[in-house]
């Protein structure tokens, strides 16, 4: 009787320890009955190359790159999807063919737990708040999306106008940008892709106004809404969420690369909350 090795993924970051996605990509593969086996990897600026190189001449199948290691993961890439090219950033590495693969599934996550929500964006009024790593990740999925607009703000502002230059040359869907006073307007959706809630602030202060039905969306998440969900609330929006959906669906473009199955997202968010 021959035994059967588990195929052999893993997340790389630092720090690590902290890391979900073991417990999701754990759960995806029991919908398909998988024998995965999903590790953390913890390395350093110096021995990051090693650790990818090791895990894949080893046999493994896919890697996750987490913070702060996604510039890193994208300069190692061989061959680049369109989404990994525009963010800068690579999360999923993969090899084909002996050649090393990177995407950027972070985009595909957001878009996706956004029509979950029932907020598809096309024809919307979107927001995006922050011009830094979070953002290069989900812009091209979003404008491919087909909004009527999509305006860029940032805390500073020279970014958000050099994020909007870039994907004006992909796309013919309106792309503003500005700084974080750029508000004006009644918005379908208001993402917020800076770091702030990480220390519990704000990124923006002025006025904010919101369509009857709309959407703030923010990427981090916590067990509480963020300070910047709070601040919509009291602006008014009728819908809200932070990014666990998001977190859940990144990774299930990521299994689906690896794996070719497309897992569901919604019994395992409800067990996750
Ligand atoms: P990440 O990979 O998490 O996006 P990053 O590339 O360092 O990290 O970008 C952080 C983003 O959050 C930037 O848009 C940053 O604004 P600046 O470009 O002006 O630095 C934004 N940011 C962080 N803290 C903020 C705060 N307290 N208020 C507003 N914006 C904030």
């Amino acid at each position: 009787m021959t035994l059967k090795t588990p195929i052999r993924c893993a997340v790389v970051g630092n720090p690590i320890a902290h890391s979900r996605s073991p417990e999701i990509h754990t759960a995806f593969a029991k919908q398909f009955n998988l024998d995965v086996h999903y590790d953390r990897i913890l390395a350093d600026r110096n021995d990051f190359n090693d650790h990818v190189r090791g895990f894949f001449a080893q046999g493994g199948t896919g890697l996750n790159i987490t913070v702060p290691f996604k510039e890193l993961a994208f300069s190692l890439s061989q061959v680049r999807s369109p989404r990994a090219e525009l963010a800068g950033a690579v999360n999923t590495l993969w090899l084909k063919d002996n050649v090393l693969h990177g995407c950027n599934t972070d985009g595909v996550g957001l878009l996706n737990d956004l029509i979950r929500l029932g907020f598809n964006p096309k024809g919307k009024r979107i927001l995006l708040i922050g011009a830094g790593g979070a953002a290069k990740g989900v812009v091209l999925p979003l404008v491919q999306a087909q909004p009527s607009l999509l305006r860029i703000v940032n805390r500073t502002a020279s970014k958000a106008h050099e994020l909007a230059e870039l994907l004006r040359d992909q796309t013919s869907v309106t792309v503003e940008s500005g700084d974080l006073t750029a508000l004006d307007g009644i918005w379908d959706i208001v993402i917020n892709a800076t770091s702030s809630s990480i220390d519990q602030q704000n990124p923006i202060a002025g006025a904010l106004h919101f369509n009857d039905t709309a959407l703030a969306y923010d990427m981090f998440y916590g067990s509480e809404p963020t300070a910047f969900l709070q601040y919509c609330q009291q602006a008014g929006v009728s819908h809200y969420a932070d990014g666990l959906g998001m977190l859940i669906g990144q990774a299930a473009e990521s299994f689906y690369i690896w794996h070719g199955q497309q897992p569901a997202i919604e019994p395992l968010l409800a067990s996750m909350r």
